[in-house]
């Protein structure tokens, strides 16, 4: 049955992987990792035991209505964390010290509605423990939730994160956010310097299971002819979803199941029907070609790295103890009236398009 998503051509590779599975790391029976320094997996147990619950609870009633909002809240916290670390800082509004992070190119398509769900939790949760969570403990819930709710795997995070002092300039932000029309060389090498190897970069870019795009995010793959990676029909269809370069249309990532967390996005991308050139290429690329393969053929496989690269990726530079604050508005620190962002800049030229 399962055979009959791949091409023909394929299946020796897939009899293959399917030998050499195992050669890819993670034990079927998994122990949570040792957290960071600072984080627990028992962090507010005695101080808030209902966090997690009430963030739970709250977020399926959102998804009821809008199961999109999952994928929104999922990118957020990638967004936080790969810019100056987990640290609410993709929260912050921009203040007279410069445009905050939410102003900078890779930001401008995160939804608006996924700082409003953030900031609500983060009212439910203060107010029944009181200003003792973090925006960005939330926001990494938020983000596991996300997955769980979508049909995803359920795991524990470690928290006590603290809240950051400053958001990155909009240059900070471009270096730590890869472009959707980066290779896999850049990628790999983007990555491998947050600690990311090659396995990690495949399981993450398997967030793409969910949500949309906007057709900026791609053209470059369309206009002014098509990347000859791309299979014929999907690029047809795509040139009607997109009918011109700059079209501000949107479509889903995963086409086979956009609103589940599973492993057809890998499906997808063994069909070339990956949208942008950093999902694609993780099929050329023979550096990760079998890795894609692997998690396409095994949804557990994939789960498990995805679960081992999120945790790593939820503890990327966090502070922890008496570092940073625990806000009480997540877009603002306590005090705004000192500016403490070190590099003001305020060049513009980035565009919408390429993200
Ligand atoms: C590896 C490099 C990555 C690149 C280049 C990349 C790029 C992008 C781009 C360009 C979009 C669409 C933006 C738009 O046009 O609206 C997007 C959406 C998304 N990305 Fe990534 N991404 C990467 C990694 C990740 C990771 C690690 C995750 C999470 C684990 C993730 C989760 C998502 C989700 C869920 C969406 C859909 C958001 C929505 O529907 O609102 N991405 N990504």
């Amino acid at each position: 049955m399962a055979m009959a998503l791949f091409k023909a051509s394929t299946i020796p590779t897939l009899i293959f992987l399917l030998l050499s599975c195992s050669l890819i790391k993670i034990s079927e029976t998994q122990t949570p990792p040792t957290p960071a320094a600072g984080l627990s997996y028992t962090f507010y147990q005695n101080t808030c035991p209902r966090l997690e619950s009430i963030i739970r609870q709250n977020l399926q009633t959102v998804f009821a209505s809008d199961i999109g909002q999952a994928a929104g809240l999922l990118r957020l916290h990638f967004h936080d964390c790969f810019v100056q670390g987990c640290d609410g800082s993709v929260l912050l509004d921009g203040s007279a010290s410069g445009p905050s992070e939410k102003d900078a190119p890779p930001n401008l398509t995160l939804r608006a509605q996924a700082f409003v769900i953030i900031e609500n939790l983060r009212r439910l949760v203060h107010n029944a423990c009181g200003s003792i969570v973090s925006c960005s403990d939330i926001t990494a819930i938020a983000a596991r939730d996300a997955v769980v709710l979508s049909g995803g795997p359920n795991y524990s995070i470690p928290l006590g994160r603290r809240d950051g002092l400053t958001f990155a300039t909009r240059n900070v932000t471009l270096a730590n956010l890869p472009p959707p029309f980066a290779n896999t060389t850049v990628i790999l090498n983007s990555l491998s310097q947050k600690g990311f190897t090659p396995t990690d970069v495949v399981a993450l870019s398997g967030g793409h299971t969910i949500g949309i795009s906007h057709c900026t995010s791609f053209t470059n793959r369309l206009y002014p002819s098509r990347d000859p990676t791309m299979d014929q029909t999907f690029f047809n269809n795509l040139r009607i979803t997109c009918p011109t370069a700059n079209s501000t249309n949107t479509t889903f990532m995963d086409i086979r199941s956009p609103n589940v967390f599973d492993n057809r996005y890998y499906v997808d991308l063994m069909n070339r029907q990956g949208l942008f050139t950093s999902d694609q290429d993780l099929y050329t690329d023979s550096r990760t070609r079998s890795i894609v393969t692997s998690f396409a053929i095994n949804q557990t496989l994939f789960y498990q790295n995805f679960v081992s690269a999120m945790i790593k990726m939820s503890q990327l530079s966090v502070l922890t103890g008496t570092q940073g604050e625990i806000r009480t508005n997540c877009s603002r620190r306590n005090s705004n009236d000192l500016f403490v962002l070190p590099n003001m800049e305020n060049d513009q030229e980035g565009k919408l398009a390429s993200f």
